[in-house]
């Protein structure tokens, strides 16, 4: 198993980062690839990520073609023909996020059938919103042997009004409402850029999507869908990753291309602990002198609230400002898990159901520790930076779902890291 080696302690990381297209945008977009009855699907700025592999064989396993191109950061994808109702188990189990490719394949073929997905270590992830969407727009759904059956001869537009606006719920009755008879309005819906990309994409492929980015869309059903080009939307939580990684290394970093508007959240919460963050015409300059940084408390909300994929990140950068943070995570249940980790590290934190205090500014040391999920493996490595002596984190494949080169863009900005394969 790989692991990585972080000398932490004097790190200050100074240049430029290039940011790749976003995990949580190219995903959906992949599922909606199987919409098109005519022509090819071409998307670019594709990340080289495990999960993107995943996706690819589950889109693939549907008797579709796709195609890789890891140089040029492509996927081509030609789903005209018939293609198959079942989603492979073996790819399914691996990526919850795969539940996504239930809209699309039943909207096309009128019956689909996708294994259910697992909780994960973040929380139980159900998906309840996604089914009771389809049912009201007249599917017949069944559970039987951790497999989901939906059936509908031709879906109907109707009005959803989600409990939660769960992201992938979103997707996955925007997706199937493209080919419904009639209007679909869903109320209550997210608002991440990554629905505003999914709908770009829809609509160029013929679809009518309205509202995407605010919490009522409006997609009337259309017969059928052609394939379109599009390029990823860049990742907005990699980009926020390096400014937190800027932040508390008292560091001077340009994030290149980087969207403002994307951000907002986090910004406006760096920008309130002191940190200098600038609009440049190559993208966004995170600079800071973490010693004169103030404590804050941050609420992880649905979008356009504070991100709750950043919240992991930034017990990062608050572990290092002097006094008591305080961070509320809404969004999962079970998202603290990087904070025991960082105990071994030598931060003093309490966890009391959704609220963590943090008593930042206290010397941390290096430490052997242990990554969860995702975001928690880079938080863990941003606090290897700053940690007193060496750090080392294992089980990579949690990072390497969702960051591309995360060690070496590290590395070419200052931190003396190093990845090595382990047996
Ligand atoms: C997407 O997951 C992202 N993943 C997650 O990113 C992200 O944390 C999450 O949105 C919230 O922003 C992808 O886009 C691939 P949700 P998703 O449905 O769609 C509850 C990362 O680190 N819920 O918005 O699964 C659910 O339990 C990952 O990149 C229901 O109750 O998120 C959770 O508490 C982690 N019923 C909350 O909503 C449902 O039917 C948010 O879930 C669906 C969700």
């Amino acid at each position: 198993m790989d692991k990585i080696i972080i000398n932490g302690g004097k790190t200050q990381l100074k240049g430029e980062v290039v940011i790749e297209g976003a995990k949580n945008a190219v995903l959906p977009l992949l599922a909606a690839t199987i919409l098109p009855e005519e022509g090819v699907t071409k998307l670019t700025n594709v990340p080289i990520l495990s999960d993107v592999f995943t996706m690819n064989n589950v889109v693939g396993g549907l008797d579709i073609k796709v195609d890789f191109d890891q140089e040029q950061n492509t996927v081509i994808v030609d789903a005209q023909g018939q293609i198959l109702d079942e989603a492979p188990y073996e790819y399914v189990s691996k990526m919850r996020a795969s539940i996504v490719v239930l809209g699309p394949i039943l909207a096309r073929n009128g019956h689909a059938k996708v294994s259910m997905p697992g909780g994960c270590t973040i929380g139980s992830r159900p998906i309840d919103l996604h089914l009771k969407g389809l049912e009201a727009m007249g599917a017949q759904i069944t559970q039987i042997g951790g497999d989901i059956t939906a059936t509908a001869e031709k879906l109907k537009g109707t009005t959803i009004y989600m409990d939660f606006p769960s992201v992938g719920a979103t997707q996955n009755l925007m997706m199937a409402a493209t080919l419904a008879e009639g209007v679909t309005t869903i109320e209550n819906a997210a608002r991440e850029p990554e629905i505003v990309d999914l709908a770009l994409l829809l609509n160029k492929m013929g679809a009518d999507v309205k509202g995407a980015g605010t919490e009522t869309l409006t997609i009337t059903g259309v017969d059928k869908l052609h394939g379109a080009e599009h390029a990823v939307v860049q990742d907005r939580i990699e980009a926020g990753t390096f400014m937190v990684a800027a932040a508390m290394t008292s560091g001077d970093v340009l994030i290149k291309d980087a969207v403002w508007e994307h951000n907002r959240p986090l910004i406006s919460k760096l920008m309130e602990m002191g940190v200098e963050v600038t609009d440049e015409t190559a993208g966004i300059r995170v600079k800071a002198d973490t010693s004169k940084l103030k404590p804050v408390t941050v609420k992880t909300l649905p979008h356009p609230g504070f991100p709750t994929d950043m919240q992991a990140q930034f017990t990062a950068l608050m572990a290092v400002v002097k006094g008591e943070s305080t961070m509320i995570e809404t969004v999962f249940e079970n998202r603290f898990q990087h904070l025991e980790e960082m105990r071994r590290m030598g931060l003093h934190s309490e966890i009391l159901r959704d609220t963590a205090m943090i008593h930042g500014g206290s010397d941390l040391q290096g430490a052997p520790v242990m990554s969860t999920d995702l975001r928690a493996s880079a938080a863990l490595i941003l606090t290897g930076m700053v940690a007193n002596g060496t750090t080392t984190v294992g089980k990579l494949t949690h990072l390497d779902r969702g960051y591309y080169k995360f060690h070496e863009k590290l590395a070419a900005l200052g931190a003396d890291i190093e990845r090595v394969s382990g047996e």
